[in-house]
């Protein structure tokens, strides 16, 4: 176990080294849900979306742009610390637009792992759909600068993905969908990484090699799940099953970095990292986390709408609404995320800190 972990952590050090070394910008393309979405179901007949108030409040200008939150995302703080943009949404783009090559974030809100994730919110683009995109931008990219160096060039590009969130909240957890009375958990979960694997295989197949996939946080703890407890508790189920779900990518990624050439996918543990700012916001100078800052009615979505009533001080706040973390949480997470990966990419031995963080 501690062997895999060392394995990742060189992986993670081989990713961040070869990207700070290279001495130009990072390009990165970005597949996820609403957690990483910058505004593509803005162009979508989508009932996931968050282009109003009061999404957006601390972003800049105070604009909602459909991200799902009120400022910045997790993504939109690493790409800061990489010295690059966050890359704007796909769908916001010409197909051949040069910003192509700097990167492009597909991310939608609704998405999942499986195509009937997220089947009630009528348009979304799901982890198949993100692929087939960046299919399509790959093919731009060949056009614009030939097939070598397009090779070369998503060959170079770090992969962010974070999907899996949506698999459970708006799929298996409701019961009136029929993946939760279809399959035990066991199966479900199942049917999760072997498709999962196959995403990866494509992806891998198109040439990316640098990837890495953001594990799912404690799900049970959400507001929109706490509220399901008579006390609004963390639901002990629902993250022993996020947790085992962790688990199997860990291990289907050990595999998969064995059986794929040149293969670097990496686990970013994130659970233990969202758990304990929920455990302990005090810690990180928050007072609440198990409600939301925006006083969401959970029984019509647990989005933030615009009728809705704020608390007067969103730093003190973990949550933004029954689903997504605040800013001030957001660049909390982003924080240790990132350090995570810059520690081990600095110590000549992988250390005991961040050892927590990847998949043992
Ligand atoms: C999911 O949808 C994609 C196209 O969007 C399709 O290629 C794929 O076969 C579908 N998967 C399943 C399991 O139906
Ligand atoms: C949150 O926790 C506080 C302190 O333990 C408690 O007073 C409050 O009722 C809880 N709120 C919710 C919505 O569960
Ligand atoms: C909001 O809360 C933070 C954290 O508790 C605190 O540092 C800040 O002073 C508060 N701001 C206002 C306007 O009360």
């Amino acid at each position: 176990m501690v062997v895999l972990a060392q394995i990742l952590g060189f992986l993670i050090m081989a990713i961040v080294a070869s990207v700070a070394s290279a001495g130009e910008p990072v390009v990165t393309y970005v597949f996820g849900d609403s957690l990483t979405e910058v505004g593509n179901n803005n162009y979508l007949q989508s009932l996931a979306k968050s282009n109003y108030p009061f999404y957006g409040i601390d972003y800049e200008g105070g604009k909602a742009t459909g991200r799902f939150t009120n400022g910045r995302t997790i993504g939109d703080i690493i790409s800061a610390k990489l010295g690059v943009q966050s890359p704007p949404p796909y769908l916001s783009l010409a197909p051949n637009d040069d910003a192509i090559l700097k990167g492009v974030n597909y991310a939608s809100g609704g998405a999942g792992i499986l195509n009937d994730t997220g089947l009630y919110f009528i348009q979304r683009m799901t982890f198949d759909d993100q692929i087939k995109s960046f299919e399509n931008t790959k093919e731009a990219i060949k056009a614009k600068i030939g097939e070598e160096a397009a090779e070369k060039h998503v060959n170079k590009a770090v992969y962010f993905i974070g999907m899996g969130s949506n698999d459970y909240v708006n799929n298996f957890l409701q019961p009136f969908l029929a993946a939760g009375q279809q399959y035990t958990h066991d199966e479900f979960v199942e049917l999760l990484i072997s498709t999962l694997g196959e995403q990866f295989t494509r992806l891998h197949q198109l040439g990316a090699r640098k990837i890495v996939f953001h594990g799912l946080g404690p799900l049970g703890c959400i507001p929109s799940q706490r509220v399901k407890s008579t006390r609004g508790i963390c639901l002990k189920q629902v993250n022993l099953w996020v947790q085992e779900f962790n688990s199997k990518v860990g291990k289907l990624i050990a595999s998969l970095n064995k059986h794929l050439p040149y293969a670097q996918i990496t686990f970013a543990d994130t659970y233990p990292i969202v758990l304990d700012l929920i455990e302990n916001p005090s810690a990180y100078g928050f007072k609440i986390s198990n409600t939301s800052c925006c006083n969401v009615d959970t029984s019509v979505g647990g989005l933030c709408l615009p009728n809705s009533k704020l608390c007067k001080n969103r730093t003190e706040y973990v949550f933004w609404d029954a689903f997504h973390p605040t800013d001030a949480a957001n660049a909390v997470l982003a924080d240790r995320i990132f350090t995570t990966l810059f520690h081990e990419a600095s110590s000549p031995a992988p250390a005991p800190y961040p050892r927590k963080f990847l998949k043992t």
